[in-house]
C-alpha cells in the first residue's frame, strides 16, 4: 500500500519520521509531497496511492477523479472543510480528521497572540495584562477547552458558549457558560473563536454581534478566515477605534485592515497555529496509525463522510 504525505506546509521533520515509522511496521510504502508548487503535482502525486494525510490541503473531486486508488484521506488535524466530502463519498473514499491531536499547539498560540497584542505590538509603551480579564471563548470543543485550561493559569474570568455542548459539560469545567452567543459578546473583554467553518458558521461573526463588545475588546481568531464577516468587521473597528483583532488567518482583506487598523490588527503570515513538532507528531502518528486500521481492520472511528 502506498500512503501519500501531502502538505503545503510540511510537517516537522522528526514527525515524518514518526509517520514513516508507523507504516513502516503496516510494511507500507511512504510518499512525501511538501511545499507543492501547483495543483497539477498532487494531481500527478496522488494517481496511484491508497491512502493520502493532509493538512489544509484542498483535496476536491479533481484530486478524487485523479486517485483511481484512493481508500482513505486522513486530515492530520481538526478542520476538514477543505475536503469534499460528497465527492469522497460519491468515489467511495473514507476521509477521517484526528480530533484533539493538535489543539494544545492552537491553544497556545491564542495567547502569544493575545499577550503579543496586549502589550500594544511590543512597541515599548505600557499595556495591559490578561488576569481579571473576561475571556469568552466561542465553540467549547478540543481546542476551547485548552484555552479555558491556560486562561485559568493566568487567572482569567473564563465564559464559553456551544451551540452543541451541553451547558453542564461547561459549568462542569469550573467555567461560566453563557445562554447566547449575544449574552457572551456583551459580557466579555476577549473572544476567543473556536468555530470550524460549516454553513451554518460562515460569516457568522458579523456587525450584530461584534457590536455588542464592551469597549477596548479584542476578538483574536485561530479558528477558520470564514467565520468573519470581514466587511462588517471592517466597518465596526472603522467605527469604534478601541476595538483590535488578531488572527492565525490572514483575511482576504489583510491589505485594508493593515492600512486602516495600525496598532489594532495583527495577522501572522502563515496559519501556525498547528505549527509545533508535538502537533506535527501527535496529528501525524495518529493520521497513519488510522489509517492502517481502515486498510488493515476496516477501523473507521473519526471518519467524517458518510
Ligand atoms: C486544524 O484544523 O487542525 C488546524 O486549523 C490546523 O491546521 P493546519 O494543519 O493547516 O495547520
Amino acid at each position: 500500500m502506498k500512503v501519500l504525505v501531502a502538505t503545503d506546509k510540511p510537517f516537522a521533520k522528526v514527525a515524518i519520521e514518526k509517520i514513516k515509522a508507523v507504516l513502516d511496521e503496516a510494511g507500507y510504502e511512504l510518499v512525501l509531497l511538501e511545499k507543492y508548487k501547483t495543483k497539477e503535482n498532487l494531481l500527478k502525486a496522488v494517481v496511484d496511492v491508497d491512502a493520502i494525510i493532509i493538512r489544509s490541503d484542498i483535496i476536491d473531486a479533481e484530486v478524487f477523479d485523479a486517485a483511481k486508488q484512493l481508500k482513505i484521506v486522513v486530515r492530520a488535524g481538526a478542520g476538514y472543510d477543505n475536503v469534499d466530502l460528497e465527492a469522497a463519498t460519491a468515489h467511495n473514499v473514507c476521509v477521517m480528521n484526528t480530533p484533539g491531536q493538535n489543539s494544545n499547539a492552537v491553544a497556545e498560540l491564542v495567547f502569544g497572540l493575545l499577550i503579543y497584542c496586549v502589550r500594544n505590538f511590543y512597541n515599548g509603551t505600557s499595556g495591559t495584562e490578561l488576569k481579571d480579564k473576561k475571556l469568552g471563548i466561542h465553540a467549547y470543543g478540543n481546542v476551547g477547552r485548552n484555552v479555558a485550561r491556560i486562561a485559568k493559569g493566568i487567572g482569567m474570568k473564563i465564559y464559553a458558549y456551544d451551540a452543541y455542548c451541553p451547558k453542564v459539560a461547561i459549568l462542569n469545567d469550573n467555567i461560566k457558560a453563557a445562554d447566547t452567543p449575544e449574552e457572551m459578546y456583551s459580557t466579555c473583554d476577549i473572544i476567543s473563536l473556536h468555530l470550524p467553518a460549516t454553513s451554518e458558521t460562515k460569516r457568522s461573526i458579523n456587525y450584530e454581534l461584534l457590536s455588542r463588545l464592551p469597549e477596548g475588546a479584542i476578538l483574536v481568531n485561530t479558528a477558520r478566515k470564514d467565520v468573519i464577516n470581514e466587511e462588517d468587521l471592517i466597518r465596526l473597528m472603522e467605527e469604534r477605534s478601541d476595538l483590535r483583532y488578531v488572527t492565525d488567518i490572514m483575511p482576504d482583506a489583510h491589505d485594508k485592515f493593515m492600512e486602516k487598523f495600525p496598532g489594532r490588527y495583527f495577522s501572522t503570515p502563515k496559519k501556525m497555529g498547528a505549527q509545533t513538532a508535538e502537533a506535527n507528531i501527535n496529528a501525524g502518528i495518529a493520521a497513519a496509525e488510522q489509517i492502517v486500521g481502515f486498510l488493515k481492520e476496516g477501523i473507521d472511528r473519526y471518519r467524517v463522510n458518510k
